[in-house]
C-alpha cells in the first residue's frame, strides 16, 4: 500500500477562515447557564459579577469568537424583559423545553453581555419568533443597540449599561420547522419578513439577521425547506444568514461503544461536508452573489442520557471519540472557509458536546476543548487547499459494511505561519504520512511544533477525579523532514513559525 500523503497547496488559497467558525452556543438547558456559567454574585464558587471565573478563563484561552444565546428551543419561549432589571424582582418562569426547570432569570441580557465581554467574544442573540411578538424582538434590538434618548435606552442605562451593547448577530427564531412554532417553510418565510422588517440598524451597528434553516438530520427535508423558504422570501433582502443545524448523534452511549460504533459516529461526523455542500448549492441558486452567508449554528454529538442524570438536561461525557468528531468537523469547516460565515458547537458547558463540565466548584476540560485549543491558530488564517491520500477503514454499521478514509486534514497560513491539523480515525493503526508542501517557494515545516491528542483506550475521557487523562502532548519528534508519524485514534496539530 502506498504511503499516506497530505499535500498542502500553498498557492491555492480557499478564503479566510472566519474566526466565527469556532463559535459556541449556550442555552438555558440543564446546567449550561445556571451553574455552568452563572452562579450568582453571592456564590462561594469563584466568580466575576456572578459568572464563573474558571469557565471564563478556560474560554478565553481558546479565543472563543462568538457566543449564541439564549437557545435553541428555549429562545422561542424566552421573553427578554423577564431577564432585565433588579434580579430580586425578575419573574420565576418555567422552562417548557428542558424539564420544566424553574428559571430565576438571574442571567439575562446584561449578564450575558458581561459574560461575552469577559470571555472576549461577540454576542449572538437568538430572538423569539415562536411565542413572541414582532414588537418584543424589535424592542430588544432597540434596548441593546440604540444610543439615543428613548425610553428603552434609558431603561438599559437604569439597568447599568448607559452605552449600547451594539449586538450585530440576531437570529430570527430557531428551528421554526419544529420547536420554534412548527411552521412550513412558506409560513416561516412570511413571518421572517414581518419580523425582519422591524429589526433596524442603530448607530454604526449593522444587524446581521439570521433565518432558520432546515432540519439537517433529514436529508430529504434540507432541499425542500431551503428552496421553499427562499422562493417565498422572493426579493426581500433583510436577510444576511441562513442557519443549518447538524448533530451527528451517537452510536452506543457516550462512554461505551464498540470499535464499529466508534467508526459509525466518526463517519456520520464526516457528513457535515454534505450538509454544507447541499445547503450552499441551494442558496447559490437564489443568491449567486453569495450576499447571504451560511451558518451551522448548532452541531456536535448527542448521546443517550447519562445514567442518574435528568434526561431533559442533556448532560453527557465527552471522550476521545468526541475529540475526533470535533477534529473532523473543524477540518471540514476550514476546508469550507469560502462557504461558511459562522458555526457554533452545542453547547459550551455541561450540555451535549461541551467544552467544560462543572460539578460544584470543580471544572474539567473535555477532549473537545483540547481540540478547539489545538486548532485555534486556524482562526483568521487563510485556508489552503489540502488533498489527502488516505488508507480506508472498513466497519459494519447495522447490516451494512461501510468504508471511510482514516485521515482528514486542513491547513491554513497566517502571517507566514502555517497550521496543519490532521485526524487519524483508525482505531488501531498508526500512520506514517508524507507531507508535501507545494507551490510555496521553499516553505517548510522545519521548525514546526507538533501536538497530539491520543490515547490507547478509545473511550478515554477526563473526570473530576482524573481531569488529565486526555490532554495534548507535545511531540516534535513525530515529524522528521517531511514524514509525520501519527498514533492511532488521534488529533494532531502542527504549527510552523512565521
Ligand atoms: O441543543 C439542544 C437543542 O437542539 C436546541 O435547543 C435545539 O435548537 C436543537 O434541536
Amino acid at each position: 500500500m502506498p504511503r499516506p500523503k497530505i499535500t498542502i497547496h500553498l498557492d491555492e488559497p480557499l478564503g479566510q477562515i472566519a474566526p466565527e467558525l469556532y463559535g459556541q452556543f449556550c442555552e438555558h438547558l440543564g446546567a449550561c447557564v445556571d451553574q455552568g456559567i452563572w452562579v450568582g454574585c453571592d456564590s462561594k464558587i469563584a466568580n466575576i459579577d456572578g459568572l464563573r471565573r474558571d469557565v471564563i478563563e478556560a474560554l478565553r484561552r481558546i479565543r472563543v469568537p462568538v457566543m449564541r444565546w439564549p437557545g435553541g428551543c428555549f429562545a422561542d419561549d424566552y421573553h427578554w424583559m423577564d431577564g432585565v432589571g433588579p434580579r430580586e424582582r425578575r419573574p420565576r418562569t418555567v422552562n417548557l423545553w428542558w424539564g420544566h426547570t424553574i428559571e430565576t432569570n438571574g442571567f439575562g441580557t446584561h449578564e450575558f453581555m458581561r459574560f461575552c465581554e469577559l470571555v472576549g467574544c461577540k454576542p449572538y442573540l437568538a430572538g423569539n419568533l415562536g411565542s413572541g411578538t414582532v414588537r418584543e424582538m424589535r424592542d430588544w434590538v432597540e434596548y441593546c443597540n440604540f444610543a439615543g434618548d428613548s425610553s428603552l435606552a434609558r431603561l438599559r442605562g437604569a439597568n447599568g449599561s448607559p452605552y449600547p451593547f451594539n449586538v450585530k448577530y440576531w437570529g430570527v427564531g430557531n428551528e421554526n420547522w419544529g420547536c420554534g412554532g412548527n411552521f412550513c417553510p412558506e409560513d416561516y418565510a412570511a413571518e421572517y419578513k414581518r419580523y425582519a422588517t422591524y429589526l433596524r440598524d442603530f448607530g454604526g451597528t449593522e444587524l446581521f439577521l439570521i433565518a432558520c434553516g432546515p432540519d439537517s438530520g433529514r436529508a430529504e427535508y434540507h432541499a425542500d425547506w431551503t428552496r421553499r423558504f427562499f422562493k417565498k422570501l422572493g426579493s426581500f433582502n433583510r436577510i444576511h444568514g441562513l442557519a443549518a443545524h447538524y448533530y451527528c448523534g451517537t452510536a452506543g452511549t457516550a462512554t461505551e461503544y464498540s470499535t464499529s460504533q466508534w467508526y459509525e459516529l466518526l463517519e456520520r461526523a464526516g457528513r457535515m461536508d454534505d450538509v454544507i455542500r447541499a445547503h450552499r448549492a441551494i442558496m447559490d441558486e437564489f443568491d449567486p452573489q453569495r450576499r447571504i452567508g451560511l451558518l451551522v449554528d448548532e452541531w456536535g454529538t448527542w448521546h443517550p442520557p447519562a445514567p442518574g442524570r435528568n434526561p431533559a438536561h442533556l448532560w453527557q461525557q465527552n471522550t476521545l471519540r468526541d475529540a475526533l468528531v470535533a477534529g473532523i468537523t473543524l477540518n471540514i469547516f476550514n476546508n469550507h472557509a469560502a462557504d461558511l460565515v459562522m458555526c457554533n458547537i452545542a453547547q459550551t458547558v455541561n450540555v451535549l458536546q461541551a467544552m467544560c463540565l462543572t460539578d460544584g466548584d470543580r471544572l474539567v476540560l473535555t477532549p473537545t476543548y483540547h481540540v478547539f485549543d489545538l486548532y485555534q491558530s486556524h482562526q483568521g488564517g487563510t485556508a489552503l487547499r489540502t488533498t489527502v491520500e488516505s488508507p480506508g477503514v472498513s466497519f459494519v454499521a447495522g447490516d451494512e459494511r461501510r468504508t471511510m478514509p482514516a485521515l482528514t486534514a486542513s491547513a491554513s497560513s497566517r502571517g507566514g505561519a502555517l497550521t496543519l491539523s490532521i485526524t487519524n480515525a483508525d482505531a488501531t493503526l498508526p500512520q506514517e504520512v508524507e507531507l508535501d508542501l507545494r507551490g510555496g517557494g521553499g516553505s517548510s515545516l522545519g521548525e514546526a511544533t507538533v501536538h497530539v491528542l491520543a490515547h490507547e483506550d478509545l473511550t478515554a475521557h477526563n473526570t473530576f477525579d482524573e481531569p488529565d487523562v486526555l490532554r495534548p502532548r507535545r511531540d516534535d519528534a513525530a515529524l522528521t523532514k517531511n514524514v509525520l508519524r501519527l498514533p492511532a485514534a488521534a488529533v494532531t496539530a502542527i504549527r510552523s513559525p512565521a
